[in-house]
């Protein structure tokens, strides 16, 4: 890290801030890895004649961008899972599970570069083994770092929670301002109530909690009633003799998350209700959707128009390769600039935002926004001119990676630099 300001500007900058800030030449300025100034960039050579400026010229200045949920220790996985519907998926996920870890840790190195070359700077990786934890610690991402819970069965709820805190423990050693252990339960049918309360008994109000949320028609059927497909799956897939629910329907599974941060990610299924309840009994309650993802397991999509109505945005993001194609988020805000219904402007700002500031807010990083006191997370796109939210997604969308890429004030993805010293 660099100990004297220097400037970083463009001939483009797009903040992400609420008011949605496009400025023509400007740049920020950053110290000790954080923005201390964003203006026009003649302003910025006034307040800070000493500085060194990088210009590039023709370029995009914005917040780094922000996968919120993506599974890296999937990343070999490619046709062995069934796509098409959720039901045939989770069948073929419990029976090939460990058909997709060849090579594992060669495809997460993989996963990591290509989030950096799209202009990725923060993930929320979510963990079920471990085997990513260091390589992503080691690496130049910054990382959210979900351990996740996984355990229905009774039975083995003591072992389950042991397994689990180890796991977590393991986590919270490497504790960085790069690197922030936080919790996962892996959905309402896969964990048993009183496991995940005592994983959440210990969990405070700033950790942000992620859960699979209603993913699938069936998983509602079951939370509500007990019966449907989830009830033959636990009978013939994993051999349970009378399979119940441990929730008593969805508001009690929600009610595990009170007082906590919560990530809801799919939600194809969430009636309002299950909406308002959550921004009632959580901290913060945030949306996460993965519209690829949605399309090849269940063909559904997340209906935003439903989420404005109760003011809660919503984060993109691209989940694994378990269940994508790839986990490029370029790729994933091109399908759903095309695939999102209503109006096209207002989409693409949402979608930037989804991928900036409220991905950033949902992970409780302090980034996603050129603004004074942000953490110095930058990312340059190819862009002659670009005036408005959907002229500036079509430009990111045709540079197809990023130019340059800042994490903490420091230049991960150099580019071919075009600047220049002033
Ligand atoms: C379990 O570990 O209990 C489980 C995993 C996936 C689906 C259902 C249950
Ligand atoms: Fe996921």
């Amino acid at each position: 890290m660099k100990d004297s300001p220097e400037i970083i500007a463009a001939s483009t900058l797009v903040t992400c801030d609420a008011s949605f800030t496009i400025l023509e030449h400007g740049g920020v300025v950053i110290f000790r890895g954080q923005i201390v100034k964003v203006g026009p960039l003649a302003h910025l050579k006034s307040a800070y004649p000493g500085a060194p400026v990088a210009f590039y010229k023709h370029c995009l200045l914005m917040p780094a961008l922000i996968n919120a949920h993506i599974h890296f220790e999937f990343s070999s996985h490619k046709d062995t899972f069934t796509y098409g519907s959720f039901e045939a998926w989770l069948s073929s996920v419990i029976q090939h599970r460990n058909a997709v870890f060849h090579n594992a840790k060669r495809h997460i190195h993989h996963a990591i570069r290509a989030q950096l070359q799209s202009g990725v700077g923060s993930v929320g990786a979510i963990s079920s083994y471990g085997l990513e934890r260091e390589i992503l610690a080691h690496s130049a991402l910054r990382v959210v770092f979900f351990d996740e819970l996984i355990g229905s069965a009774p039975y083995a709820l003591e072992q389950n929670f042991k397994d689990f805190q180890e796991r977590h423990a393991r986590s919270l050693k490497y504790k960085s301002p790069k690197f922030t252990p936080a919790i996962a339960i892996h959905s309402p049918y896969s964990v048993h109530k009183e496991l995940a309360q005592r994983v959440l008994e210990r969990a405070d109000a700033h950790t942000p909690i992620s859960t699979h949320f209603l993913e699938s028609h069936a998983e509602l059927e079951w939370l509500e009633s007990g019966r449907g497909w989830f009830g033959r799956f636990f009978q013939e897939s994993l051999g349970v003799a009378n399979p119940a629910p441990s929730f008593e329907g969805v508001v009690d599974f929600l009610n595990l998350f009170a007082h906590k941060h919560l990530l809801l990610v799919h939600a194809l299924f969430a009636r309002p209700e299950h909406f308002k309840h959550a921004q009632q009994i959580a901290t913060q309650t945030h949306i996460i959707t993965c519209p690829r993802s949605n399309r090849l397991l269940s063909g559904h999509l997340l209906e935003v128009a439903r989420l404005r109505t109760l003011a809660l945005p919503y984060v993109l993001a691209t989940d694994g390769k378990s269940s994508n194609l790839d986990v490029h988020l370029l790729e994933e805000l091109r399908h759903a600039l095309f695939s999102l219904p209503g109006p096209l402007e207002h989409n693409a700002q949402d979608l930037l935002l989804a991928c900036t500031a409220h991905a950033s807010k949902a992970l409780g990083l302090n980034n996603g926004v050129l603004q004074e006191g942000k953490d110095a997370d930058l990312v340059l796109f190819s862009a002659k001119k670009a005036h408005t939210p959907l002229d500036i997604l079509l430009r990111i969308l045709q540079a197809q990676k990023a130019r340059a890429l800042y994490i903490q004030g420091r230049r991960v993805i150099p580019g071919s630099l075009s600047s220049r010293h002033f």
